[in-house]
C-alpha cells in the first residue's frame, strides 16, 4: 500500500498522428483526464477517453479509509486487519474508527456510545408509514424507502457542509437503521412493533426490537449477540463497491445523507451484491440434498443455471477474509444449535468448486456471504431478512465514505462520459396518429 503520493511517468505515442505524449504516473495511476489532451487535432476530436464499463480498471476517488489487497486476502480499515477488529473491537467503536481513522478513546467512546443510544427512537409518523405496506413487502424494499424518508423529518440534513449537521445525521442514521430494520420485521410478522431499550447495547437493543414479546427486558442469547456484532464488523466497509459508488455519487450531487444512503440501501439490495446472501439460502433449499451438489455444479459450470451464488468477487481472488472468519463463526453458532443438512450442502458445494477447474482457474473463492446467510437462519432470521442485516452494518462504511467524499477537494458532481453508439441525426418522421392520443388524454383527464 503507497501512502504517499509517488509520481513517474508515462511516455506514450498516438500512432494516429506520431506525436508523444509524457503522463505523469501518481500511485500507480494516471489521471484519465491526462488522455484530453491526445488529440488527432481535428476539430470534432474532443481528445481520448478511457472506456471502462463496471469500472473494472478505474479509481474513482483517493481513499484512507479501507484497504484491500484481493490476491492477498487483506482487507484493513484505517490499517487495522479485519481479523483483529473481529475479535477485539465493537461495532460501534469500528463506526468511530471508520469516520474518524482513529480509534475512539474511552471518553469518545462512551459519547459515541450514548449519542447512538439516545437517537434510535424514530418519529412516530414512521411507524404508520412502515404499517402502510403490504404484510409480504420485502424489507429492503421498506428500508429503502424509510431511510429516504427520514430525509423529510431532518430537512436542515441537507446543510451537509455544515460539520455540526454533518455529525448529527450520521449519529441518527446509525441510531435508527436497526430501529426501522426491526420495524420491517414486526411488519413482515404481523407482530407489534418493539421500541428501543436505552438500557441495552448496540446489538441486543436490535435483537430485543427483534424477538421481544412480554418478557419486561429482552436477554439475548449471548452467543448470538456476540456472532451479530462480528458480522457487523465485517460488513462494515468494504471500500468502493456497488453500494458505496451508489452513495458516493449520489451524495456528489449534495444531496442530504438520508437520500444518498438510500440509494446505497437500493444497490445492496440487488443479488449480485448484497443480495447474494439471501440468495445463498434459496439456492441450498433448491439443491435440497448433498447427493444433488454434483449436478448443481455441472449446471452452474455450463451456464445453464445459476451462479454459484456466494462465490466470487470482483476484488478478492483468494479466499474472502470475511468469508474465513464467517465460516468459523458458523462453527461456534452451529456447535449450539446443532448441524443441519442446509450446512452439510453448503460445506460440500464449497468443497467440490474449490477443487474444480471452472472455479479454480477463473479463482473463484467463497466471498463473505456464502455462510452468513446460515447463521442469520440458525437465529431464526428470516431469508428476506438477511440483506437488512447487512445494511445495518454497512451504513457506517457508507457514511465514512460520503463524509470523505464531500470533504475531498477533487470531487465533483460524478458524470461518467459515454461512446455513443446510436444512430446519427435523421428527421423526424411521424407513425403514430397523435390526435387520436391526445383525444384518449383528454376523455381520461375529464373522468
Ligand atoms: N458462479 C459461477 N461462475 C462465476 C461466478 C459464480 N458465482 N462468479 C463469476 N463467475 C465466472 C463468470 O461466469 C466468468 O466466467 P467466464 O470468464 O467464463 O465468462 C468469470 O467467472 C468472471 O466473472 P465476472 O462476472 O466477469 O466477474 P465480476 O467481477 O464481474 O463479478 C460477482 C463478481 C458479481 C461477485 C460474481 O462473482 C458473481 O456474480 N458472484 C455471485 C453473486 C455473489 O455472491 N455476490 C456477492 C459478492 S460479495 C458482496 O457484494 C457483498
Amino acid at each position: 500500500m503507497t501512502t504517499q503520493a509517488t509520481t513517474t511517468a508515462l511516455d506514450v505515442t498516438d500512432a494516429r498522428t506520431g506525436k508523444a505524449y509524457n503522463l505523469p504516473i501518481t500511485d500507480g495511476a494516471i489521471r484519465a483526464n491526462d488522455l484530453k489532451k491526445i488529440s488527432t487535432g481535428e476539430e470534432d476530436d474532443p481528445g481520448l477517453l478511457s472506456y471502462d464499463p463496471a469500472f473494472l480498471n478505474t479509481a474513482s476517488c483517493r481513499s484512507s479509509i479501507t484497504f484491500i489487497d484481493g490476491d492477498k486476502g487483506i482487507l484493513r480499515y484505517r490499517g487495522y486487519p479485519i481479523e483483529q477488529l473481529a475479535e477485539e473491537s465493537t461495532f460501534l467503536e469500528v463506526a468511530w474508527l471508520l469516520r474518524h481513522g482513529e480509534l475512539p478513546n474511552q471518553k469518545e467512546y462512551d459519547e459515541f456510545v450514548h449519542d447512538i443510544t439516545y437517537h434510535t427512537y424514530v418519529h412516530e409518523n414512521m411507524r404508520k408509514f412502515l404499517e402502510g405496506f403490504r404484510y409480504d413487502a420485502h424489507p429492503m424494499a421498506m428500508l429503502n424507502s424509510a431511510v429516504a424518508a427520514l430525509s423529510s423529518f431532518y430537512p436542515s440534513s441537507r446543510n451537509i457542509m455544515d460539520p455540526v449537521e454533518r455529525n448529527i445525521s450520521i449519529i441518527r442514521l446509525v441510531a435508527k437503521v436497526p430501529t426501522i430494520a426491526a420495524f420491517c420485521y414486526r411488519h413482515l410478522k404481523g407482530l407489534p412493533f418493539v421500541y428501543p431499550d436505552n438500557d441495552l447495547s448496540y446489538v441486543d437493543n436490535f435483537l430485543s426490537m427483534v424477538a421481544r414479546m412480554t418478557e419486561p427486558q429482552y436477554q439475548a442469547n449471548p452467543i448470538f449477540s456476540k456472532a451479530l456484532e462480528i458480522l457487523f464488523i465485517l460488513h462494515a466497509d468494504h471500500e468502493q463497491n456497488c453500494s458505496t459508488s451508489a452513495v458516493r455519487a449520489v451524495g456528489s450531487s449534495h444531496v442530504d445523507p438520508f437520500s444518498a444512503m438510500s440509494a446505497g440501501i437500493a444497490a445492496l439490495f440487488g443479488p449480485l451484491h448484497g443480495g447474494a446472501n439471501e440468495q445463498v439460502l434459496r439456492m441450498i433449499e433448491e439443491i435440497g440434498h448433498v447427493k444433488n451438489v454434483p449436478q448443481f455444479i455441472e449446471s452452474v459450470k455450463s451456464g445453464k443455471g445459476s451462479r454459484l451464488m456466494g462465490f466470487g468477487h470482483r476484488v478478492y481472488k483468494s479466499y474472502d477474509p470475511r468469508a474465513k472468519i464467517v465460516k468459523r463463526l458458523a462453527d461456534q453458532v452451529f456447535e449450539v444449535v446443532g448441524v443441519d443438512k442446509d450446512l452439510e450442502i453448503a460445506l460440500e458445494l464449497e468443497r467440490v468448486a474449490l477443487s474444480d477447474e471452472y472455479f479454480i482457474s477463473r479463482k473463484l473463492y467463497p466471498n463473505v456471504d456464502f455462510y452468513t446467510g446460515l447463521i442469520y437462519r440458525s437465529m431464526a432470521f428470516p431469508t428476506d431478512f438477511f440483506t437488512v442485516l447487512f445494511a445495518i452494518a454497512r451504513t457506517a462504511g457508507w457514511l465514512a465514505q460520503w463524509e470523505e467524499m464531500l470533504l475531498d477537494k477533487e470531487q465533483k458532481i460524478a458524470r461518467p462520459r459515454q461512446i455513443y453508439i446510436g444512430p446519427d441525426e435523421r428527421p423526424y418522421k411521424r407513425s403514430i396518429d397523435h390526435g387520436h392520443a391526445v383525444g384518449q388524454q383528454k376523455d381520461a383527464l375529464r373522468q
